[in-house]
């Protein structure tokens, strides 16, 4: 591995003696190579040292702004840390095509420019930690194609744009530790396909695409500890295939289960330590056969069930977990024998085996109330700390503040007060909690101020509260919060400033309320909103600027509202929005003015719409960015020849089943399409059908499309029926060129109508 301050335990600057006989011998051997290093090896920048004969130059905290411009040419070490670059320009340090290792720590860089490392073919370490940068332009890192490490810890990467590390098509170890992601997009790492270490720990991250971690086959260990991860990103995590170690410590879930399909062949240990796991199901690992590490310290943990699948699992950690050795757990200490696992979790009661060891227990020492044994040591029933469901437990012996009515776990930094009746928000929570749950109580009015001092809190839950308003100022001090879920309660609006003090928000689930329109002045106090939540609700229109502000906004959900017009500029411009949900509401027709301004749109879905037909242009402002079109059960009827004009080779699934389409033309223009449903469509299979035939005969996909029309051909699919267009005008267009003979069919063709589709029947 690279020590970057080795070049400082070297003797620099070499005695004048050392440096000239050194000197000789590089003379010798490069004077056929062509670069005159006799020439370069007289010059060294004055804020630098020079170490000729091993090529190294170091210019360290030297307030430099700019590359010095008297490097030796044939230098292959250069050590810039701690200066004040601020921009690295384009082609920086194209007089040094001889670099490998480049060291740009601490150099307050705030951009790196386009092509930044042009030239620098042989690099193979690069470190720009502890830097500024926010952001990295696609093609900054151009022309490390030799690159085997990046470093670019801490600084303040808030989004990787895919394509970024297209061309690190050596990197092994790529470091992303300690900066600012919220979000992995799809592809984020694509190109990187020699790297094995990727560190992604102390970010923000709260979402995984599904497809963030493709492209990655060599990938040996993923580091995610200390994020923002909710729920396993199962999906996410199994497209790296050939992962051997996961960290995933120091996130807040709560469950792990088998519908996270977590499937990893090649996993063998796996960090899941200092969580708030609270219950783990039996097969959460069943596809991961070759587990044989399981870190589950610093969980809630109260029992743990035999775990199936895992048949090489040897070592299982379990300390800092609140473990229940009572009769309840002797189905794990039957498997932990059975299946030869190590395990080193203490009880935490009941009282006679408190810090035993959970592995020096025999089956028959775990006893519940109620065991004639049991009774005799007097344990009353009510002694086993039996949490509702969910809820959380505190404890013992800990002097933490707590409301009462509520559970305040410490550890996790949990509380939780879910279905206590409450008639008000409690305070008094410990002021280092992360995750509030108030849920099912009820609060008809959210006060001014009303978590206050709770400055770590990440989730706030509230749903099911008969919430009807929230206070100005309800939010205030709430600097840290991530999520809000204010679904399921009778709001009707949200004043401007309901949703102050808390401008970090992120997800705001408001589905299930009675909103009326989007409450857009309490939306402008949330610059850094990602995902809006307002399913459900009784929004019938959209207006200009009800979502001007929201520049960070990548989805919006507004499903199952009454939207009857989408007016243009009430979705715009929104430069982030990847997926708009606008199906079953009352939209008569696509709101193509209101999709200017979404150059990142990628799912767009207005199923369930009475939307009748689809005019020319209908989709041309976001043709050039959507993946997935939803226009089921629309009522179409019509759509014209133009109507996905715009569309190209990005669309990847195209919706259009449970319509009332007897034709719709072909789409050669939609190149890459995995998916097309096109059924529970009366089509009506005549001539005028042959070009969609062809299209969809062409298409190696399962399409769906049946025939409705005419009574001969009922039931036919549309793509496989040749026969029914056999003698179609124009059938034989293709063949034509070729043969004369098929010239005369094309005749014949043209002859015979759409009635001779019913006689060909026949034939088959
Ligand atoms: C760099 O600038 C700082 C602050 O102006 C100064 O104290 C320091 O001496 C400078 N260092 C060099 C090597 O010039
Ligand atoms: C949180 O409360 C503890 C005492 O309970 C106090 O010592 C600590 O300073 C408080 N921290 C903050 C950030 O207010
Ligand atoms: C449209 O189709 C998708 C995919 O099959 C489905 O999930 C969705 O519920 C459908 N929408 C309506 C309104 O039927």
């Amino acid at each position: 591995m690279w020590d970057p301050c080795s070049c400082e335990q070297r003797p620099l600057p070499l005695s004048p003696r050392a440096q000239s006989v050194s000197l000789v011998l590089l003379l010798f051997l490069l004077l056929p190579l062509g670069p005159p290093w006799h020439a370069a090896a007289q010059r060294c920048p004055q804020t630098c040292v020079c170490d000729n004969s091993r090529r190294h130059v170091v210019c360290r905290h030297q307030n430099l702004t700019e590359v010095p411009s008297a490097i030796p040419e044939l230098t292959q070490r250069l050590d810039l840390q701690g200066n004040m670059l601020k921009e690295i320009a384009p082609a920086a340090f194209q007089d040094l095509p001889y670099l490998t290792h480049l060291d740009l720590r601490h150099c307050q860089v705030e951009l790196v420019a386009e092509g930044a490392f042009r030239g620098l073919g042989r690099l193979l370490f690069l470190n720009l930690a502890s830097n500024r940068l926010s952001a990295l332009p696609q093609e900054a890192l151009d022309g490390l194609g030799s690159l085997r490490r990046l470093e670019l810890e801490g600084n303040m990467l808030e989004e990787l744009r895919p394509g970024t590390f297209g061309a690190l098509g050596a990197l092994a170890t790529l470091n992303l530790a300690h900066n600012a992601l919220v979000y992995l997009p799809p592809m984020a790492f694509q190109g990187l396909v020699r790297t094995r270490w990727l560190q992604l720990s102390h970010n923000a991250l709260s979402v995984l695409a599904p497809e963030a971690l493709a492209g990655l086959p060599a990938l040996r260990r993923l580091s995610l500890q200390h994020n923002e991860l909710q729920a396993l990103p199962g999906q996410a995590l199994s497209q790296a295939r050939s992962l051997a170690r996961l960290e995933l410590g120091h996130n807040p879930f709560t469950y792990a289960g088998e519908e996270d399909e977590l499937a990893l062949p090649s996993l063998r240990e796996l960090m899941l330590d200092h969580g708030a796991l609270q219950a783990l199901d039996p097969k959460a690992f069943a596809h991961c056969p070759r587990l044989h590490t399981l870190d589950l310290r610093g969980n809630q943990l109260d029992t743990l069930p035999p775990l199936q699948g895992p048949g090489q699992l040897r070592q299982l950690q379990l300390q800092g977990n609140p473990l229940w050795c009572g009769c309840q757990a002797r189905p794990l200490l039957e498997w932990l024998a059975r299946a030869r696992v190590r395990s080193d979790g203490a009880c935490r009661g009941p009282r006679r085996l408190q810090g035993e060891a959970l592995d020096a227990l025999r089956p028959s020492d775990l006893r519940c109330p109620g065991d004639p044994a049991e009774d005799e040591e007097g344990e009353p029933a009510a002694a086993r700390p039996r949490a509702p469901p969910g809820a959380l437990r505190e404890e013992d012996g800990e002097a933490r503040p707590c409301p009462s009515a509520c559970v305040c776990a410490s550890e996790s930094r949990h509380s939780s007060c879910e279905r206590q009746g409450l008639q008000a928000v409690p305070r008094g929570f410990p002021n280092d909690t992360q995750l509030l749950d108030l849920r099912q109580n009820h609060f008809p009015l959210v006060p001014r101020a009303a978590f206050l001092g709770l400055s770590h809190l990440v989730s706030l839950h509230l749903q099911h509260c008969n919430i009807v308003e929230l206070e100005a100022g309800a939010l205030a001090g709430l600097g840290g919060l991530l999520y809000l879920y204010l679904s399921d309660n009778q709001l009707a609006g949200l004043s401007a400033a309901a949703l102050e003090g808390a401008p970090h928000l992120g997800y705001l689930y408001l589905e299930r309320n009675r909103f009326l329109q989007v409450p857009s002045a309490a939306l402008r106090a949330l610059p850094r909103l990602f995902a809006l939540h307002l399913q459900g609700n009784a929004v019938d229109h959209l207006a200009p600027g009800d979502l001007a502000g929201l520049q960070a906004l990548r989805w919006l959900y507004l499903s199952g509202n009454r939207i009857t017009q989408v007016s243009p500029g009430a979705l715009g411009p929104a430069p982030e929005l990847e997926k708009l949900h606008l199906d079953r509401n009352q939209l008569r027709e696509v709101p193509t003015g209101a999709l200017e301004g979404l150059p990142a749109l990628l799912e767009l879905q207005l199923s369930g719409n009475p939307l009748g037909a689809l005019r020319d242009g209908a989709f041309q402002p976001v043709g050039r960015s959507l993946q997935h079109l939803f226009l089921n059960s629309s009522g179409l009827e019509q759509i014209s020849p133009g109507a996905f004009s715009g569309l190209g080779p990005r669309l990847l699934s195209l919706y259009l089943q449970k319509n009332q389409l007897q034709a719709l033309p072909a789409l050669p223009g939609l190149s890459q399409l995995e998916l097309v449903d096109l059924g529970g469509n009366p089509f009506r299979c005549d001539c005028q059908l042959l070009p969609l035939h062809r299209w969809l005969a062409g298409l190696n996909l399962r399409v769906g499309a049946t025939c409705a029309a005419p009574p001969s051909a009922r039931g036919r699919g549309v793509k496989a029926a040749v026969a029914l267009f056999e003698d179609c005008p124009g059938w034989a267009a293709r063949k034509a060129k070729r043969t004369p003979s098929a010239r005369r069919t094309h005749t014949k063709g043209r002859r015979w109508g759409a009635d001779k589709v019913g006689k060909e029947r026949g034939r088959l």
